[in-house]
């Protein structure tokens, strides 16, 4: 996938720094004018490409009694259906536990020797075709037999029958229980929070030919190539030696193709063996929602203590996360739930603890914030509640419980920049005219009978790297050419996010050249190896840090000849813009590569990159699982119709602190599109499954995605200013995932209106169910009126005649 990559044309002045403009992002052109390619685009240009259809069971449970692909060869077209019996490797794609068959097998525990269907469109076959229409004909011919059995659908089924992929894991500070007996009030609760559908644009696609060096190349929608190549590797029982995977750009990943893009990738990679030609593997939309997991969802139970002020004195709190059928990274987003369920708070004594309940379900996985999302909706319920058990504001009772300079997490990591909290809820107050604001809502809406208006501030505290240490590392490889011109290679993946634009103005600065002398290349485990996924909004970070290094290696060695033409140190020497200085002189960059290359100076550099500083002790429950936290705060404000539950977002303002942007076009793009992305799970997108557990909303007909309908016509974004962040490339901090918590401010905004329909005012709860749709808007006021605490307002009559 060698198309020209359009190279931004619009960047900063010629001298100026890279670093910190706002340019476009640097497929922006391509994007929009239809040129950028995608892994499936591929499969057009290759003769004789085979294409893939799933056969797919229609239980969520069951046992395949009988499997008869005979029939699909009855389809002029079909050339191979493939099943269990072609697998060269192992019959398993799961990336952290080997519980993942690619196709059905019998189960381990039950001793039973019938492959074992685990959900609901758990596909059973693939068939292979000349066209797309001819493997779809050729998977309705195949015959499956089932008996079905009794499935676990939820969570509350799932903890009923004891059926779970992990033990209890739990985080402690404290003595809980005594906390709770002295705190002046105390307070139990429960929430569910609906999972959803990362619903990318450009759905799962993989395409793997045997190349003629023997060389099993890969293009794949994959966050995670390296791993990609070692599941690769694993299924047909090579090593991952003889696998390469390339990922030129993503139509969004959202966490969706973090590990999800791997059995899609070993499907088209065991077609290529066993036909020997190119297998496009590609779902449709319907497909790839149903075989793909999404968010999890999670229930969680609290008992929280506090002072009649509201300061917090004790929470426990207990998880429970709908894993679906097979681990995936269900065990890490837990954790991440668990380390995030004090979000920006400081909690004395707390005690918080999970589990991955076991379902057949797709199996849920990472979606931007992995786990942590939930976890902080978890705990901002819980600071609602408190509020409105003492009777004050709930933007009151959140200030006074926010971390302070001293301050550590429940896990014992020391909240270092706390103060930033402070300083961005007062700024961000103040910039939105809070005060007068919340006066006008409440004069509104004490004469206001059926429209209700509602004003919410959260802050968001995330935690910045990956929890698996091993994780935090990173390589590059930039090559300089006789030429002078430059290519850049990184472990990371582009997935919309920016990373490659990001990449080319580091490279830029740290070399001294213009971004159009530097070409981006696509990304490639025998380029850059061992990888970790482009995940944990920490690809920047990382991958940053290793171009950089690779860059100031390059450089050294350039100022090096640089200073013995221009006869002075290489101290002396600098490069800017492209042009090499020293001693009063100067010289083309070009001039410089062309003499170091006849001096034979290796012109090519690896770069590499760890996070230091970061440890976690798992068995403790303590460490430093972060490398820094990314602050923000958000202030919503909505409007309700109490008849209907009919809302709509009227005016949203965000201060985020992204540390010195490296792109704050980019970063901004990214604060906005994560904030859409998390009201959207708050409060429309809302996952139905039938008794049988099919997925009833496997299209955008039936699932309610944020369109530019529901953004709110005043949006005001703005990045933290003085918020430079040491020891992170370019000062900057991590910006993909921490944005979309900024919406818990719609979901408190939404509750902050139901609660102006109850004459008791502030005091007493106000349940409110997750997704917040307008029908649960409407139940949450109708509860409220079943209780006595409001009345249905006087119908509008006689305004229609
Ligand atoms: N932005 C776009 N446009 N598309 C995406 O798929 N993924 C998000 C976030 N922003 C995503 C995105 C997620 S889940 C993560 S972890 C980060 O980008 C990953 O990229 P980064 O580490 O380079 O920020
Ligand atoms: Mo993002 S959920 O870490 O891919």
């Amino acid at each position: 996938m060698n198309e020209p990559r359009s190279t931004p044309k619009h960047f900063a002045p010629p001298g100026a720094r890279a670093v910190g403009a706002s340019i476009p992002h640097e497929s922006a052109t391509a994007h929009v004018t239809g040129a950028a390619l995608y892994t499936d685009d591929l499969a057009t240009r290759l003769p004789g490409v085979l294409h893939a259809w799933p056969v797919m069971a229609p239980h969520a449970h069951a046992w395949l009694e009988r499997l008869d692909v005979a029939p699909a060869y009855h389809v002029s077209g079909v050339v191979k259906v493939l099943t269990a019996a072609d697998v060269p490797g192992e019959n398993d794609t799961g990336a952290n536990r080997r519980d993942e068959p690619l196709f059905p097998r019998p189960a381990t525990s039950d001793g039973d020797a019938r492959p074992e269907i685990l959900f609901h469109g758990m596909p059973v076959a693939w068939v292979l075709a000349e066209s797309e229409e001819a493997a779809k004909l050729g998977a309705a011919r195949v015959i499956a037999e089932y008996t079905p059995r009794a499935a676990i659908l939820t969570i509350e089924q799932a903890i009923d029958a004891g059926a779970f992929h992990t033990d209890e894991e739990r985080i402690v500070r404290g003595e809980v229980d005594a906390a709770l007996a002295a705190s002046k009030i105390v307070i139990d609760g429960e929430l569910y929070v609906g999972g959803q559908e990362q619903f990318y644009l450009e759905t799962q696609a993989s395409i793997a030919y045997v190349d003629e060096s023997g060389t099993m190349m890969v293009h794949s929608s994959t966050q995670h190539p390296t791993e990609t190549q070692d599941v690769v590797a694993r299924v047909l029982g090579v090593p991952a030696g003889d696998v390469v995977v390339q990922q030129l750009r993503m139509g969004g990943g959202f966490g969706g193709k973090e590990t999800q893009a791997n059995p899609f990738a070993s499907v088209a990679a065991i077609g290529a063996v066993v036909t020997k030609r190119p297998v496009r593997v590609r779902l449709d939309r319907a497909r790839d929602v149903v075989l793909t997991g999404k968010r999890h969802p999670f229930l969680g139970r609290y008992r929280v203590g506090c002072d009649a002020d509201g300061t917090l004195r004790a929470l426990r709190l207990a998880l429970w996360s709908d894993g679906g059928w097979s681990l995936d990274l269900s065990f890490p987003v837990l954790g991440r739930a668990l380390f995030h369920s004090d979000n920006a708070y400081y909690v004395p004594a707390m005690a918080v603890t999970g589990r991955v309940c076991k379902t057949h379900k797709a199996s849920n996985t990472a979606f931007r914030g992995f786990g942590g999302p939930q976890g902080m909706v978890m705990i901002e319920e819980v600071l609602d509640r408190v509020a409105r058990a003492v009777g004050l504001p709930a933007d009151v009772v959140r200030e006074k419980n926010l971390y302070r300079e001293g301050h550590e997490t429940h896990y014992g990591q020391r909240v270092e920049d706390a103060d930033r909290l402070a300083r961005i809820w007062g700024e961000l107050k103040s910039d939105a005219q809070w005060d007068s604001r919340r006066r006008e809502i409440d004069a509104f809406n004490a004469s206001s009978q059926s429209v209700k208006r509602g004003l919410a501030i959260t802050p968001v505290k995330f935690g910045i790297s990956f929890t698996a240490k091993w994780y935090n590392q990173a390589g590059a490889l930039v090559h300089v050419y006789k030429d002078g011109s430059v290519q850049i290679n990184h472990g990371g993946t582009e997935m919309g996010q920016g990373l490659h634009t990001k990449m080319l103005q580091v490279a830029a600065d740290a070399l001294g050249l213009p971004i159009a002398c530097i070409r981006i290349m696509p990304t490639r485990t025998d380029k850059v190896p061992n990888t970790s996924a482009t995940a944990a909004s920490s690809g920047s970070d990382l991958n940053g840090a290793a171009v950089k290094n690779a860059c100031d290696v390059l450089r050294a060695r350039v100022c090096e000849v640089a200073a013995s033409m221009l006869g002075c140190t290489s101290d002396a020497v600098t490069i800017e813009g492209g042009v090499v200085r020293g001693d009063g002189r100067e010289l083309p960059w070009a001039e410089v590569i062309d003499r170091a290359y006849h001096e034979r100076v290796q012109l090519s550099a690896t770069g590499f990159y760890k996070t230091p500083e970061i440890h976690w002790d798992r068995e403790k429950g303590r460490g430093r699982p972060f490398y820094y936290f990314a602050y923000g705060a958000a202030i919503t404000e909505v409007e309700v119709d109490a008849f209907t539950g009919m809302y709509a977002i009227r005016r949203v303002d965000i201060l985020h602190d992204v540390g010195d942007s490296l792109s704050p076009m980019i970063d901004v793009g990214q604060v906005e599109g994560g904030f859409a992305q998390g009201a959207g799970w708050l409060t429309q997108e809302e996952l139905v499954w039938d008794d049988k557990g099919a997925l009833r909303t496997p299209n955008a007909s039936t699932y309610k995605l944020p369109s530019l309908g529901e953004c709110p016509p005043v949006f005001r974004t703005k990045l933290l200013e003085r918020a430079r962040q040491e020891g992170v490339v370019g000062g900057s901090k991590a910006v993909g995932e921490p944005p979309l918590m900024l919406a818990i401010s719609v979901r408190e905004a939404l509750r902050d209106a139901v609660a102006a329909c109850a004459a008791t005012g502030r005091r007493g709860a106000v349940a409110l169910a997750s997704p917040a749709t307008a029908e649960q808007v409407f139940w949450a006021i109708q509860t409220l009126r079943e209780e006595g605490r409001a009345t249905m307002p006087e119908p509008i009559v006689g305004v229609r005649s």
